[in-house]
């Protein structure tokens, strides 16, 4: 497995791989690795020749006073599970290399699907995602890259803008990885202590039951809304940053659960903010 810190040399690395004929997948990562993740590059390995894994905490994501000095890190152990998954190069830059003091390019998606959700709660996280991951297709030049649907909205955002910059590429979406108790995996669960840890089922169990109430027949996203909430806030230690139904497909808003729906949740557990959801088709 390739490791590679400098932008030039992966750049001409992909170059020669795509000149041979071979197609690149791309996983972009922060790092600090887990199943979810690993089911990314395990379905990149089925659709791709090459399969290239970035490794990059990337500060303009970040807000002031979010968890950017403390994301958790750990680049041996992620390096030696990359290894066992027979991923071909790792792209791990630092910031110095990605962003130059003077750097002032960005790119954004404006709108609907970037003002919603963590696009209300986190101003500018979107912008930096779109910037990294432009980024990150011009120095990798995948045919296709491959995000969770644990991040829908993160995906969404991606998929418009590959859609109206014509980026060559394809975004492929892989189903959210949960643990054996259903609490979707995120590298940011190692800051739950065990309480904190046990209330967080809340949100898998507050996505099942409304989609259950939808499969009953319920059709009412304002009354949906609050039983999300009700259950959640049944959880002592959690604090609601938003439990929201959109459409599926651009967020716009929905009174009744009659097409493709996404319910999506931002709920704190003291200092540690999870995100969950649910696509729920009629
Ligand atoms: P990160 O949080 O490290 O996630 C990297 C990718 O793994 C994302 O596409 C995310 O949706 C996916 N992922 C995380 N947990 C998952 C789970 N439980 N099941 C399935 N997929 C999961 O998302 C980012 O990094 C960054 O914003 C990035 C896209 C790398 C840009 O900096």
């Amino acid at each position: 497995m390739r490791i590679f810190k400098e932008i030039k040399t992966i750049q001409n690395w992909c170059k020669e791989q795509k000149l041979q004929g071979k197609s690149i997948g791309l996983v972009p990562t922060m790092g600090y690795l887990h199943d979810g993740h690993l089911s990314l590059v395990r379905e990149a390995k089925k659709h791709c020749d090459i399969v290239v894994v970035s490794i990059f905490v990337n500060p303009i994501q970040f807000g002031a006073g979010e968890d950017f000095e403390v994301y958790p890190r750990d680049f041996e152990r992620d390096t030696g599970l990359l290894e066992e998954e027979k991923v071909d190069a790792v792209f791990a830059p630092s910031n110095n290399e990605m962003y130059n003091p003077d750097s002032s390019t960005f790119v954004e998606v404006t709108g609907e699907i970037t003002g919603k959700l963590c696009g209300a709660s986190r101003p500018g996280h979107f912008r930096g995602v779109t910037t990294v991951c432009t980024k990150l297709f011009n120095i990798c030049l995948p045919d296709k890259a491959f995000f969770g649907q644990k991040d829908a909205q993160q995906v969404m955002v991606l998929e418009k803008m590959v859609r109206e910059l014509n980026f060559p590429l394809d975004i492929i979406r892989v189903p959210i990885v949960r643990e054996a108790d259903g609490l979707a995996m995120s590298s940011r669960n190692v800051y739950l202590d065990p309480e904190a840890r046990q209330q967080a089922l809340i949100l898998n169990e507050a996505l099942s039951e409304a989609e259950e109430a939808i499969k009953n027949g319920e059709r009412d996203t304002a009354r949906l809304k609050n039983k999300l909430r009700e259950i959640i806030a049944s959880s002592p230690l959690a604090e609601i940053d938003y439990a929201e139904i959109y459409d599926a497909y651009d967020l716009a808003d929905v009174e009744k659960a009659d097409r493709k729906i996404i319910m999506a949740l931002a709920v704190r557990f003291g200092k540690t903010r999870l995100i969950d959801n649910r696509l729920v088709e009629v």
